[in-house]
């Protein structure tokens, strides 16, 4: 048993939100939240199913009148009041958020500051959702467009960000005058629901917030079928996606997907390699590689190869394995054992295809859930690994010649979600960032997630934008209003 010693104990609960109450499941089931690096049990939650989600809707349904009508203005400081908590509480959040999820303690603070920050963009961003007015074509006309709350809006998060993904969501729905039902990952709900503790202290009305874990079928037929809820934003893999955005089709709900990703990072040879190196290392084993934005693919154009391989080498040997709470650790396990076991498998599959396994100075086995980090060499493009999303500290290279053949390589998948290149060519910047076939593209950079830019993918990756002014749109509908008989 993991014992965390938080100094607002509070925090951590294992109750479903609902309406304002904190609840156990209908017929008092429970499941286990472990700790990956140790196998521990951090806490017993609540296994909810259908009724209960149908309880929160209700809930969501009912508080959503009040909610929309606040001013943009009132809205803005409950979320103020809320992000202000967090980053109080933000060391007890970052332990819990390791304890559940595995991430370095550096990184988990870092999780808590980045989810706040949507939080606090989106408490600005709700005093600025203008409307439109639009010369009419005839003179006793008006034209007025308003931006009205969809309604309200379930959550459907993963447990790559426990914390950052639902306030990236909550934050713009609330902002908008929308409610919500919230599904955190069964992996780690502990971080969801000790924001609900948060929101509750922040005076967020009773059923604006609604969290709850457990049986995840039910709770999704439960969300997607319910003509109540009119909108779904999910972040998770890209065939579950699918599946979610069918079912919504029934009740046509409006979606946002933040799916999978299959991210190139394209070293040309004009770049300066430090500084890549710096961004591959950055973006490849943030999370131990578990981001849908984490380099998938390491793409080299031929003259820098050696040297980038040799320079991405040294930098991987500072990289510290082990336990996330441990001080100095940079590399934390993977979210479960299948998880650790498909990367191996991964692996494995590579090298029978012909990749290398450059040796490596880690450790060999810490626990079931930990994979050393491994760098692939004379990857190729017909191997699998490059076709799949891997979520694991694992770097395949890849060797190319010329421009047109890196960007031919890099839009070779159905994914469309981030991608990364290297270059000190002027023209070159321009000529790839338009020629990739991606939502994202960092140029010269490892690390492209904030809340100020608009996160989200094109093909299989899915729709919508998370972030930036864009994140509110999502959550709202247009109203046109054609005002007549205006004499004059
Ligand atoms: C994700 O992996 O889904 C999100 C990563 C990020 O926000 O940077």
């Amino acid at each position: 048993m993991t014992t965390l010693k938080l100094k607002c104990p509070e925090l951590l609960t294992g109750r479903a939100l609902i309406g304002g109450s904190w609840v156990n499941a209908l017929d008092g089931g429970t499941r286990s939240v472990t700790n990956p690096a140790t196998g521990d049990l951090i806490a017993e939650i609540t296994d909810c199913g259908a009724e209960e989600t149908m309880a929160a809707i209700t809930a969501a349904d009912r508080a959503l009148h009040e909610w929309r009508q606040l001013s943009g203005k009132s809205r803005s400081q409950f979320l103020r009041g809320w992000h202000d908590l967090i980053v109080y509480h933000l060391e007890d959040l970052a332990n819990l958020l390791t304890a559940e999820q595995g991430k370095p303690l550096a990184e988990a603070r870092g999780e808590i500051a980045y989810g706040a920050s949507y939080i606090e963009w989106f408490a600005e961003e709700a005093k600025r959702i203008y409307g439109e007015t639009i010369p009419a074509r005839s003179s006793d006309q008006r034209i007025v467009c308003t931006r009205q709350p969809v309604g309200v809006v379930a959550c459907i998060t993963p447990w790559n960000f426990p914390n950052a993904m639902l306030a990236r969501k909550i934050a713009p729905a609330l902002a908008a005058g929308c409610t919500v039902v919230c599904k955190p990952a069964n992996e780690t709900p502990l971080s969801a629901l000790a924001l609900g503790v948060l929101a509750e202290k922040a005076g967020i009305p009773a059923g604006v917030i609604n969290i709850l874990a457990g049986r995840t079928e039910d709770i999704g037929e439960a969300l997607t079928s319910s003509p109540n809820v009119r909108k779904l934003s999910f972040t998770g893999s890209t065939p579950v996606g699918k599946k979610l955005v069918a079912a919504c089709a029934g009740t046509m709900k409006r979606t946002s997907m933040e799916l999978g990703g299959n991210a190139p990072f394209i070293v040309f040879d004009d770049a300066n390699l430090d500084k890549a190196v710096q961004g591959a290392m950055a973006s490849k084993f943030r999370n131990a590689g578990q981001t849908c934005v984490c380099t998938n693919r390491i793409l080299v154009q031929s003259s820098v190869y050696d040297s980038f391989k040799a320079k991405l080498l040294v930098a991987m040997k500072d990289l510290v394995v082990g336990d996330g709470a441990d001080k100095g650790v940079t590399v934390g396990p993977l979210i479960h054992e299948r998880a650790a076991w498909n990367v191996k498998a991964m692996i494995d599959r590579a090298v029978a295809q012909g990749a290398q396994v450059v040796p490596d100075h880690h450790p060999e086995a810490l626990g079931p859930c930990f994979v050393r980090p491994t760098l692939l060499d004379q990857v190729t493009t017909d191997m699998d690994i490059v076709q799949q999303e891997i979520f694991g500290p694992v770097a395949p290279l890849m060797r190319f010649e010329t421009e047109e053949e890196a960007i031919r390589i890099a839009n070779d998948t159905p994914f469309g979600l981030a991608s990364y290149f290297y270059t000190a060519d002027a023209a070159r910047v321009w000529r790839v960032s338009e020629a990739l076939d991606y939502g994202m593209v960092g140029v010269n950079e490892g690390i492209i997630s904030n809340e100020a830019a608009p996160f989200g993918g094109i093909k299989e990756s899915g729709h919508g934008r998370e972030g930036s002014r864009h994140g509110l749109d999502d959550y709202l509908d247009i109203k046109y209003l054609c005002v007549g008989g205006i004499e004059q």
